[in-house]
Parts: structure tokens; C-alpha cells; sequence
């Protein structure tokens, strides 16, 4: 493993169905891992308030590991348990990154970056299970910045001013993100994105994510019921609204508009 790459920032990925276009290979290949893995029930750091969570090392290609929580498994407590945290990072993304490294040894994409695997196993049948545990992997990597502690409230600077001119208001964005969470069937995610000029909000189902519309993800709510069932059980637009108005990370989705 290497850990020796210096930190990055979060790039654009763009990749579609057919042309599997890599527009940038930078900042979010580092969530293919490069840190020891972060057990369940261990103590990261907790950034201050206010503070964007620093990107994990890059370790450009496998094996991946579990990149360390950017915060405490209680600092979102009590809208994310440390309990519901131990099982979605430690049992559930461990399980992803694990199942990942066991589907890509011995075969070329073992030395691929992660986004380069997504990529080149979006839709093709027989890859389905490596596609499924990378695009898990990223996703979650990317879900666990998407929060942090005393979060939510209205994003400032550039990133208020593109949510204005794209949907109206801040109030009219969150009202999108928490239609498309919950309305999400079955297992998924929601998204804040940006597509070509523009911030969009969408949802996916399972693996899917943005980067398979050419779109580059800006901000992640996860709505499998792992996300939330040991707190909320059934009542997903209760943990969706909590999230939305207190752990809502903006300043990393204002770090991935650039
Ligand atoms: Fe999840």
C-alpha cells in the first residue's frame, strides 16, 4: 500500500455509458483508500467546527482500504448513532471495500485507480460485482465528507450563488434533495451535482452515482436503509431531514465546485 501520495483535492470524474470519458483523475482517487483502515469503535480526529474535513491519502490503485472517518463514530450523534456509524462504516463500507479487493486480484483493474474501475464496469454484465463494490466504496468514501458535526444551515460564497441561480433558492435546493431522497424507491442515493454549467439534484439507484450521467457530484445523502434503519427504522424523511438540517456539509460540497 501506498501512502506516501500527498492529499488532493476532490476533481471531476465524467465518464458515460460509452464513451467511459476519465475527465480527471485527481482528488477522488483518494478515497480508493491509502490510510489504514479506521476500525469501528476507534477515535479519528475530530476537525474543529467549521472545518472541512481534510481528503484522506491518495493510494491511487489497490489494494483499498477503508479511508479513515473524518470525524469521532459519535460526533453526528444523535441524528447518525455511533451505533447505526459502526455498522454502515465499520461492517457495511468495510464489506465493500473488502469484496472489491477479492474481485479485482489477480486481474488488470488490481492496478487501476478506482474511478478508472467504475468507469470501465458500468454496465457490462459480467463485471457487475467489481463495478458494485468499487462504485459502493466511492460512494460511502464520499457520503462519510458529505456530513460532518454542527453541520447544515445555508452554504455561503460561490457555492450559495450557483444554488441560487440553479434552483431559485438555498430553501428550493434542500426542498430537492429531500424530494429525491425519499422518494428514491428501494435502496439509493441523492445527490447535489453539477451538469455542464449548471447544479442539478438527482437520484440513483444502488451502486449508480453522478459520475455514470457525466455529472460530478457535489454533495451524497445515502437512503439504504443501513443508513438509518437502526435509528429511524421506516421513517427515511425523518433521518433525511435531520441530515439535511444538521449535518449537511457544505463547505465540502463548495470544495468539490471549485
Ligand atoms: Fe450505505
Amino acid at each position: 500500500m501506498d501512502n506516501t501520495n500527498p492529499p488532493t483535492t476532490v476533481a471531476s470524474v465524467v465518464c458515460s455509458r460509452r464513451g467511459l470519458l476519465l475527465a480527471a483523475a485527481g482528488g477522488l482517487a483518494a478515497l480508493g483508500g491509502g490510510a489504514s483502515a479506521s476500525a469501528a469503535g476507534s477515535t479519528p480526529a475530530t476537525p474543529a467546527a467549521g472545518t472541512p474535513a481534510a481528503p484522506p491519502p491518495a493510494a491511487p490503485t489497490g489494494p483499498f482500504t477503508l479511508p479513515p472517518l473524518p470525524y469521532a463514530d459519535n460526533a453526528l450523534d444523535p441524528v447518525v448513532s455511533a451505533n447505526t456509524l459502526g455498522f454502515h462504516y465499520g461492517k457495511h463500507h468495510r464489506a465493500y471495500v473488502d469484496n472489491l479487493n477479492k474481485a479485482v486480484a489477480g486481474t488488470p483493474f488490481a492496478d487501476m485507480p478506482l474511478e478508472k474501475i467504475i468507469a470501465a464496469t458500468l454496465g457490462v454484465a459480467d463485471k457487475s460485482a467489481v463495478y458494485n463494490n468499487a462504485a459502493q466504496h466511492w460512494n460511502h468514501s464520499f457520503y462519510w465528507r458529505s456530513l460532518r458535526p454542527q453541520g447544515g444551515g445555508d452554504p455561503t460564497g460561490a457555492l450559495r450563488q450557483k444554488i441560487e441561480a440553479s434552483f431559485g433558492s438555498v430553501e428550493a435546493c434542500r426542498k430537492e434533495l429531500q424530494a429525491a431522497a425519499t422518494s428514491q424507491f428501494g435502496s439509493g442515493w441523492a445527490w447535489l451535482a453539477l451538469d455542464g454549467d449548471k447544479l442539478v439534484v438527482t437520484k440513483t439507484g444502488n451502486a449508480d452515482s453522478p459520475l455514470g450521467k457525466g455529472q460530478k457530484p457535489l454533495l451524497t445523502i445515502d437512503v439504504w436503509e443501513h443508513a438509518y434503519y437502526l435509528d429511524y427504522q421506516n421513517r427515511r424523511a425523518d433521518y433525511v431531514n435531520a441530515l439535511l438540517g444538521k449535518l449537511l456539509n457544505w463547505e465540502f460540497a463548495a470544495a468539490n465546485l471549485g
